[in-house]
């Protein structure tokens, strides 16, 4: 059984059809590209697949449940987590701080009364869990600095490790590559490796195409809301469509 299941989903947003009847499958364990240009609809879809949107029709079933509609802490509470396009870092506080943020992403309430409503041993649980992750990620040294204080390596290593801390099962990535430099994009690839390595099935939406064509086992590739192809890397890279719609010549 897939992990999860795109069926013919179309998103809406007043006259413009931002995804028209999608259908993709993503098998356990395996990191999935999801690639398409600038405005396909992969963070929409995203965000259908968090709970953030409900699709205008279709369906998203997760290992074998429906989940379209159901509210974002619902569809956490089933492991599946997102990690943003923009960033998202409380820059005022430290790198444990933020992390602990990831403890509470299940929870419906604000961070603080979850982190004050926790007793002293769910604290103490919490803050193991936060630093055997940074340990993970490499940023157990870094614990104490400041969100703002990090360089964009870092920051990104940090917006895994929250979502991170909330054990997901999947992890949709929206963009982490952005901006980063060539020995940056290097240690990203390695992080997102481990990352499915320890078990966690990932779906990556990214532009750089080094980092998408090294990582991915399979990739489905939208433009205009609509699925264009499906392949191995090898195959998505001499598709004439694709490479007509997005890849170009740069490839
Ligand atoms: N909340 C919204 N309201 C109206 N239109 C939206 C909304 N969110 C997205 N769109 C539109 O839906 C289309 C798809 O946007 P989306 O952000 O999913 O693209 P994308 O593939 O993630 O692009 P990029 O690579 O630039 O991040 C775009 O035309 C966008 O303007
Ligand atoms: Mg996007």
């Amino acid at each position: 059984m897939p992990v999860l299941e795109i069926n013919n989903v179309t998103k809406k947003f007043g006259g413009l059809t931002a995804l028209n009847g999608v259908s993709f499958q993503v098998e356990e364990g395996e990191i999935r590209g999801l690639i398409g240009p600038n405005g396909a609809g992969k963070s929409t879809m995203f965000k259908n697949i968090a709970g953030f949107y409900t699709p205008t029709n279709g369906s998203v079933i997760y290992r074998g449940q429906n989940i379209e509609g159901k509210s974002p802490h619902i569809i956490a509470e089933l492991g599946i987590v997102r990690t943003f396009q923009e960033t998202t870092l409380f820059q005022e506080l430290t790198v444990f701080e933020n992390a602990l943020v990831g403890c509470h992403i299940r929870a419906k309430t604000d961070l603080f009364s979850a982190i004050l409503g926790l007793d002293r041993q769910q604290q103490k649980a919490a803050a193991e869990k936060v630093m055997e992750v940074l340990d993970f990620m490499g940023l157990a040294d870094r614990k104490d600095q400041l969100a703002s204080e990090l360089p964009l390596g870092s920051q990104r290593a940090l917006a895994i490790s929250i979502a991170l801390v909330s054990e997901p099962k999947l992890m949709l990535m929206d963009e982490p590559f952005a901006g980063m430099n060539p020995e940056e994009t290097n240690h990203m690839m390695d992080l997102t490796r481990k990352v499915q390595e320890s078990g966690i099935t990932i779906v990556l939406v990214e532009h750089d195409m080094k980092a998408v064509m090294g990582l991915c086992h399979y990739l489905t590739v939208l433009n205009f809301g609509q699925l264009l192809a499906e392949g191995t890397p090898e195959q998505i890279r001499n598709n004439e469509k694709v490479i007509e719609a997005y890849l170009g010549g740069a490839n």
